[in-house]
C-alpha cells in the first residue's frame, strides 16, 4: 500500500487565472490527489438540462496537466434552487414535520424517488463524460451529516410501509413481532402505519427500530444507485466520505457497495461534542484532539472499507463549526496525518486548499490563507510529504484484539438508553480507550461470525441484538471473549428475549434485572474502580471474576468466555482487560498520559497527544511528536 497526500479544491470558487498556479503549488508540495466537484451542481447545470461541463473539463485538464490525480465528487449533496421549484416535496422533514429548507446543503429526502431520478441523471452525465479521465470517485458528501438520515416526509412514510410489507409476512406477523397488543396499537393493514414521530409519548421501540433499519436501507439504496451508474462507465475506485460519529446508517452496508471507505477527520472539531470525556479532558486536549477518537474511526472505517481506508478531509487548522475553535498545537497536523497512515490509510487529503473569503466557512482554515500565502498547515503537510517519500509503503497487519461494532445496537441503545447520557458509541469508545491505554492495536469488526478468525481477545460490549451465528461463534471461539453489558438483551424487534439474556451456551449466567445509575451513584467494586451508569444484575453458577464491594457479581467467567454485567470505569476496565490479555497471551504496556502506539506489519508508531515531553525506550517524544520504529 502506498502512502499519499491530497487536498480538497473548489476551482469554481476561484478565478480561472489562478488554477495553473494552484495546481503547480499542489504538485510541488508533494500532493498526489485533488478532490473536486462535490458541491458544484448549480455550476454544472445552471438550469434544467443546460449542462455546462466546459469549466470542469478545463479544471480536470489543468490538474492532471500538473501531474495530479483527480477524485470527482458527485454533486448530489447540494441540489440547486431550481430543483426545489421543480420538486418542492424533495425536502426532508424533521421529526416535528418541518421542512429542512434550501440555503445550505443536504436538503433532500433519501426516499423521494423523483429526486433520486435527478441524481441518476447528473451522475450518468458525469460518469459518461469523465469515466475514463478521473482517478477516483466520491459519491455525494457525508451521508447523514447535519442529522439528515431520518426524514419524516410522506415519501418516507410510503416507502416505509412498502419496506414493512416486504419484511413482515402480513400485518398480523408485524403486530405480534412488535407487541402491538400493548396499548391497543394493533394495525389492520400496512397502510395504517405512520412514521414514529409526533406521538403523544414515546412510540413503540419496535416501530422506531424498524424505522431506523428502514432509514439506513434508504441510504444504502441511494448510494448504490450512483455506484451502479459510475461502474458502468468507469473502472476508477469509488469511495464515500463518512463523518465522525454519524451512526444513523449502517456504514458496513453502504461500504459493501464501495471500493474504499474514506472519512473526514476533524480532531479539534470533534473534541467538544462527539468525543465526550468531560471538561478537564477537553481542556487538556483542546489543541490536540481526543487521543482515541480519530484512531477509533480509522479502525472502524478500515473495516468498513474491507482494508481500504482514506482520509478524504483532514483538518488543517481551526474549523468554524465546533463550540470553540482553537488552533492546533504546532505539529498536530503532521501527527494526525501519520496516525492515519499508521492505521492503514492510503491517502490523507487536507480540507481545504485555500480558505474561502465568503459564505459559511470563512472561518475555516486551509493549507493557504485567503490571500494565497501559506497557512501553518502548509509546512506540516510539506514535512509529511518528504517523510512519506522515505517510508512510502506499509501493510496493515491483523491486530490481536477485535472490538465488535454494530450499528443496530447503536440504534437500540438510543431508543432505550435506560439512563440519561448512556449510549453505545460512548461505551465502545470507553472500551477502545482502555485497550489503547494498554498499548494495544485494535481491529474494529462488524457483528459477523466470519469476522472473528485469528484474534486472541474479542470484545462485544453493549451488543444488543447479536444474530444466532454470532452468538454461536463467540461462545465457541478459541479466543478469550468478553461480552456484555446488555449482550443479546433485545430481539431484532426490540423485545426482551425469554429465556432471559444473555442465553450464551457454555456459561451459566442470567441477567435477572437491570438498573441505571445517576452520576455520583457509582457502585464500588471489591478490587477497586466502579460500575458507572448501567448495570446488569447477574445470577447463575459461573465463577465470579469481579464483584461489587458487597459481593454481588459483576463479571463471571467459564472457560474463555466472560460476561461483563456493568459499564466499568477506566480503572476497573483496565484491570479486567489486562487480566484477559494475560490469559490470552497478549502483551500489554501501559501508556504515559496522552501517548498511544500502533503497529503496522513492519513498524511501531508512537504518538504524543499530551503537552508533556515523554521518554519512549530512550527516545524523547515532544508534544505532538511522532516516533516510528522499524519492527
Ligand atoms: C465537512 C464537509 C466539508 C466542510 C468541512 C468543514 O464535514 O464535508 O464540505 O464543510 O466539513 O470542516
Amino acid at each position: 500500500m502506498n502512502r499519499t497526500l491530497g487536498t480538497c479544491y473548489y476551482p469554481e470558487h476561484w478565478p480561472r487565472e489562478v488554477w495553473e498556479e494552484d495546481a503547480r503549488r499542489m504538485a510541488e508540495l508533494g500532493l498526489t490527489w485533488v478532490r473536486i466537484g462535490e458541491f458544484a451542481w448549480k455550476r454544472l447545470e445552471p438550469s434544467e438540462g443546460d449542462y455546462q461541463f466546459g469549466w470542469l473539463d478545463d479544471a480536470i485538464a489543468v490538474l492532471k496537466g500538473a501531474g495530479l490525480k483527480v477524485i470527482l465528487g458527485t454533486p448530489t449533496a447540494t441540489p440547486p434552487r431550481w430543483m426545489i421549484d421543480k420538486l418542492p416535496d424533495m425536502l426532508a422533514l424533521d421529526a416535528e414535520g418541518r421542512p429542512r429548507k434550501f440555503g445550505s446543503r443536504r436538503h433532500y429526502c433519501f426516499s423521494f424517488e423523483p429526486y433520486k431520478a435527478e441524481c441518476a441523471r447528473i451522475v450518468t452525465a458525469l460518469a459518461e463524460r469523465y469515466g475514463r479521465d478521473v482517478d477516483a470517485w466520491q459519491t455525494d458528501n457525508e451521508y447523514g451529516c447535519h442529522d439528515t438520515t431520518l426524514s419524516y416526509s410522506d415519501a418516507a412514510r410510503d416507502a416505509f410501509r412498502a419496506w414493512l410489507s416486504r419484511r413482515y409476512n402480513g400485518i398480523e406477523a408485524l403486530n405480534t413481532s412488535w407487541g402491538n397488543v400493548f396499548w391497543s396499537m394493533d394495525y389492520d393493514g400496512f397502510d395504517q402505519i405512520e412514521l414514529p414521530n409526533l406521538t403523544v409519548t414515546e412510540p413503540n421501540p419496535a416501530h422506531s427500530m424498524a424505522f431506523r433499519r428502514f432509514s439506513s436501507d434508504q441510504v444504502v439504496a441511494f448510494n448504490k444507485l450512483q455506484v451502479d451508474i459510475i461502474r458502468a462507465h468507469s473502472d476508477a475506485p469509488i469511495a464515500h466520505n463518512y463523518m465522525g460519529k454519524v451512526t444513523d446508517f449502517d456504514h458496513f452496508d453502504v461500504g459493501a457497495d464501495l471500493d474504499i471507505a474514506s472519512w473526514d477527520s476533524y480532531p479539534l472539531g470533534f473534541l467538544e461534542d462527539r468525543a465526550g470525556a468531560g471538561e478537564a479532558h477537553q481542556i487538556a486536549y483542546a489543541r490536540q484532539g481526543d487521543p482515541d477518537f480519530q484512531a477509533f474511526h480509522h479502525d472502524l472505517y478500515r473495516s468498513v472499507g474491507r482494508g481500504r481506508l482514506w482520509i478524504m478531509e483532514q483538518q488543517p487548522g481551526p474549523v468554524n463549526w465546533a463550540p470553540y475553535n482553537p488552533e492546533p498545537l504546532p505539529g498536530m497536523v503532521r501527527l494526525w496525518s501519520w496516525e492515519a497512515f499508521a492505521h492503514g490509510a492510503e491517502a490523507v487529503c487536507y480540507f481545504r486548499w485555500r480558505q474561502a473569503p465568503f459564505a459559511q466557512e470563512q472561518m475555516h482554515a486551509g493549507l493557504l490563507r485567503p490571500d494565497s500565502a501559506e497557512a501553518p498547515a502548509f509546512a506540516e503537510a510539506a514535512e509529511v510529504a518528504r517523510e512519506i517519500a522515505d517510508a512510502p509503503t506499509a501493510s496493515v497487519t491483523q491486530a490481536p484484539v477485535a472490538l465488535i461494532y454494530d450499528y443496530a445496537s447503536e440504534w437500540g441503545w438510543s431508543l432505550q438508553p435506560h439512563g440519561a447520557g448512556l449510549g453505545y458509541f460512548k461505551l465502545l469508545l470507553d472500551t477502545y480507550r482502555a485497550l489503547r491505554k494498554l498499548g494495544l492495536s485494535v481491529d474494529i469488526v462488524p457483528p459477523d461470525a466470519k469476522a472473528l478468525t485469528g484474534y486472541k481477545l474479542i470484545l462485544a460490549p453493549g451488543l444488543l441484538t447479536p444474530d444466532p451465528a454470532l452468538v454461536h461463534a463467540l461462545a465457541g471461539s478459541e479466543a478469550e471473549v468478553i461480552v456484555g453489558p446488555r449482550f443479546g438483551a433485545r430481539t431484532a424487534d426490540m423485545a426482551t428475549p425469554v429465556p432471559l439474556p444473555p442465553s450464551l451456551p457454555g456459561i451459566d449466567v442470567t441477567v435477572a434485572r437491570v438498573e441505571s445509575l445517576r452520576p455520583g451513584a457509582e457502585i464500588a467494586l471489591a478490587n477497586g474502580g466502579a460500575v458507572l451508569g448501567y448495570r446488569d444484575i447477574l445470577e447463575g453458577g459461573a465463577p465470579v471474576i469481579e464483584a461489587t464491594s458487597d459481593s454481588q457479581p459483576v463479571m463471571m467467567r467459564e472457560g474463555a468466555l466472560s460476561y461483563l454485567g456493568g459499564w466499568l470505569d477506566q480503572p476497573a476496565l483496565t484491570r479486567a482487560l489486562s487480566e484477559a490479555c494475560a490469559r490470552a497471551g497478549v502483551h500489554v504496556r501501559e501508556m504515559p498520559e496522552g501517548v498511544r502506539c500502533r503497529d503496522t506489519a513492519t513498524e511501531r508508531f508512537w504518538f504524543n497527544y499530551s503537552t508533556e515531553t515523554v521518554d519512549i525506550d530512550g527516545n524523547t517524544l515532544a508534544p505532538a511528536g511522532v516516533l516510528r520504529q522499524e519492527l
